[in-house]
């Protein structure tokens, strides 16, 4: 293999490139050349691709957002889609594919593998963590942070109003980023889609916390689990608190990755040039267990990655 092609795709994430600096430089370092897809599939489609160089990915190691920059290609869910994007794959003489992103870009992956056979490897970029088979996703340690920076600012004002704040956050269908930072950032609550949730029993915690002195009280919502308007809503007209909503939205997705995103986006797109040298395909790398190892896409796609319970009853127990 001479040539590899590297792409994000789907939702950003920081970290991501982290990622693709690993996939470019350790390509380089084994004397492969590299192509740059932009803006995920539709790149492959348009043949919007570049060489990448040791230089095309330097001082991006601290960056949010990807160099490559990301879509979600409805084309390449088309088998004429997918035939233009191979065509460029030809044109350009790509051998093999690394691709960052969540799940929906692995399928896309799998798909141009099964017909026309091009090795792919995934990379698991996405800030919801809620890829099956991986402890860890890049971009998730940063999002967390940044959901934990933002209770922190709610909470002077909070604490300044004696208010009851409902915090939207995002995870798609998943609660990882609503379970890990409700738990770092205090919260009394958290809302999540894998755990169903009894509004009464979460307004009646809240009186019994104003009751011994609470001067404020924090909801994570998770999207996936509830609306965190109709939360807030709810709880106002169930305990008369003056309750006020943030949705965090895309800010999350933002910012500089952390060093845990930086260092796991190293190890893993560095992993992920081994496994196509290897002569490995359909294959995602993740790390289990501070390992960093690789498996079949197919365990991606057959499994729903399980939450941390324990987690949960944790922070039920601390915010008592
Ligand atoms: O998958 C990452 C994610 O940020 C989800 O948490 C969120 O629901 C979705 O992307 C938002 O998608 P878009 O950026 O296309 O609005």
């Amino acid at each position: 293999m001479q040539r590899i092609g590297v792409m994000t795709s789907g939702g950003d994430s920081p970290g991501m490139n982290a990622a693709v600096r690993a996939v470019v430089r350790k390509a380089i370092f084994h004397g492969i050349e590299v192509i740059g897809i932009n803006r995920g599939y539709n790149g492959f489609i348009e043949g919007d691709m570049w060489p990448m160089n040791l230089g095309s990915v330097a001082d991006i190691i601290h960056r949010g957002g990807t160099v490559l920059h990301t879509a979600r290609s409805e084309e390449f869910t088309t088998p004429e889609g997918r035939a233009k994007a191979y065509s460029n794959v030809e044109r350009f003489g790509i051998q093999g594919l690394v691709v960052i992103g969540g799940d929906g870009s692995f399928k896309g992956a799998k798909v141009f593998h099964d017909e026309y056979g091009l090795p792919v490897v995934g990379v698991p970029g996405t800030i919801d963590n809620d890829i099956a088979g991986t402890d860890y996703s890049i971009g998730f340690d940063t999002a967390v942070n940044n959901v934990v920076d933002a209770i922190n600012k709610i909470r002077d004002t909070a604490t300044s109003h004696e208010r009851t704040f409902v915090v939207e956050v995002m995870g798609r269908h998943a609660g990882f980023i609503a379970l890990k930072a409700g738990l770092a950032g205090g919260a009394e609550s958290i809302i999540i889609p894998e755990k169903p949730f009894d509004i009464k029993e979460i307004c009646n915690k809240l009186l019994r916390g104003v009751k011994r002195g609470k001067l404020h009280s924090i909801i994570i919502v998770a999207e996936g689990a509830a609306s965190g308007l109709d939360v807030g809503k709810d709880i106002n007209e169930i305990t008369g608190f003056d309750t006020k909503v943030t949705i965090l939205g895309h800010l999350q997705r933002g910012g500089i990755p952390t060093a845990t995103d930086r260092v796991n986006a190293s190890l893993l797109g560095s992993k992920a040039v081994e496994v196509l040298l290897e002569g490995h395909t359909n294959k995602v790398v993740g790390n289990r267990n501070s390992k960093t190892i690789f498996y079949d896409l197919e365990e991606v796609f057959d499994n729903k990655k399980e939450l941390n319970t324990e987690l949960m009853e944790l922070a039920n127990i601390l915010s008592i």
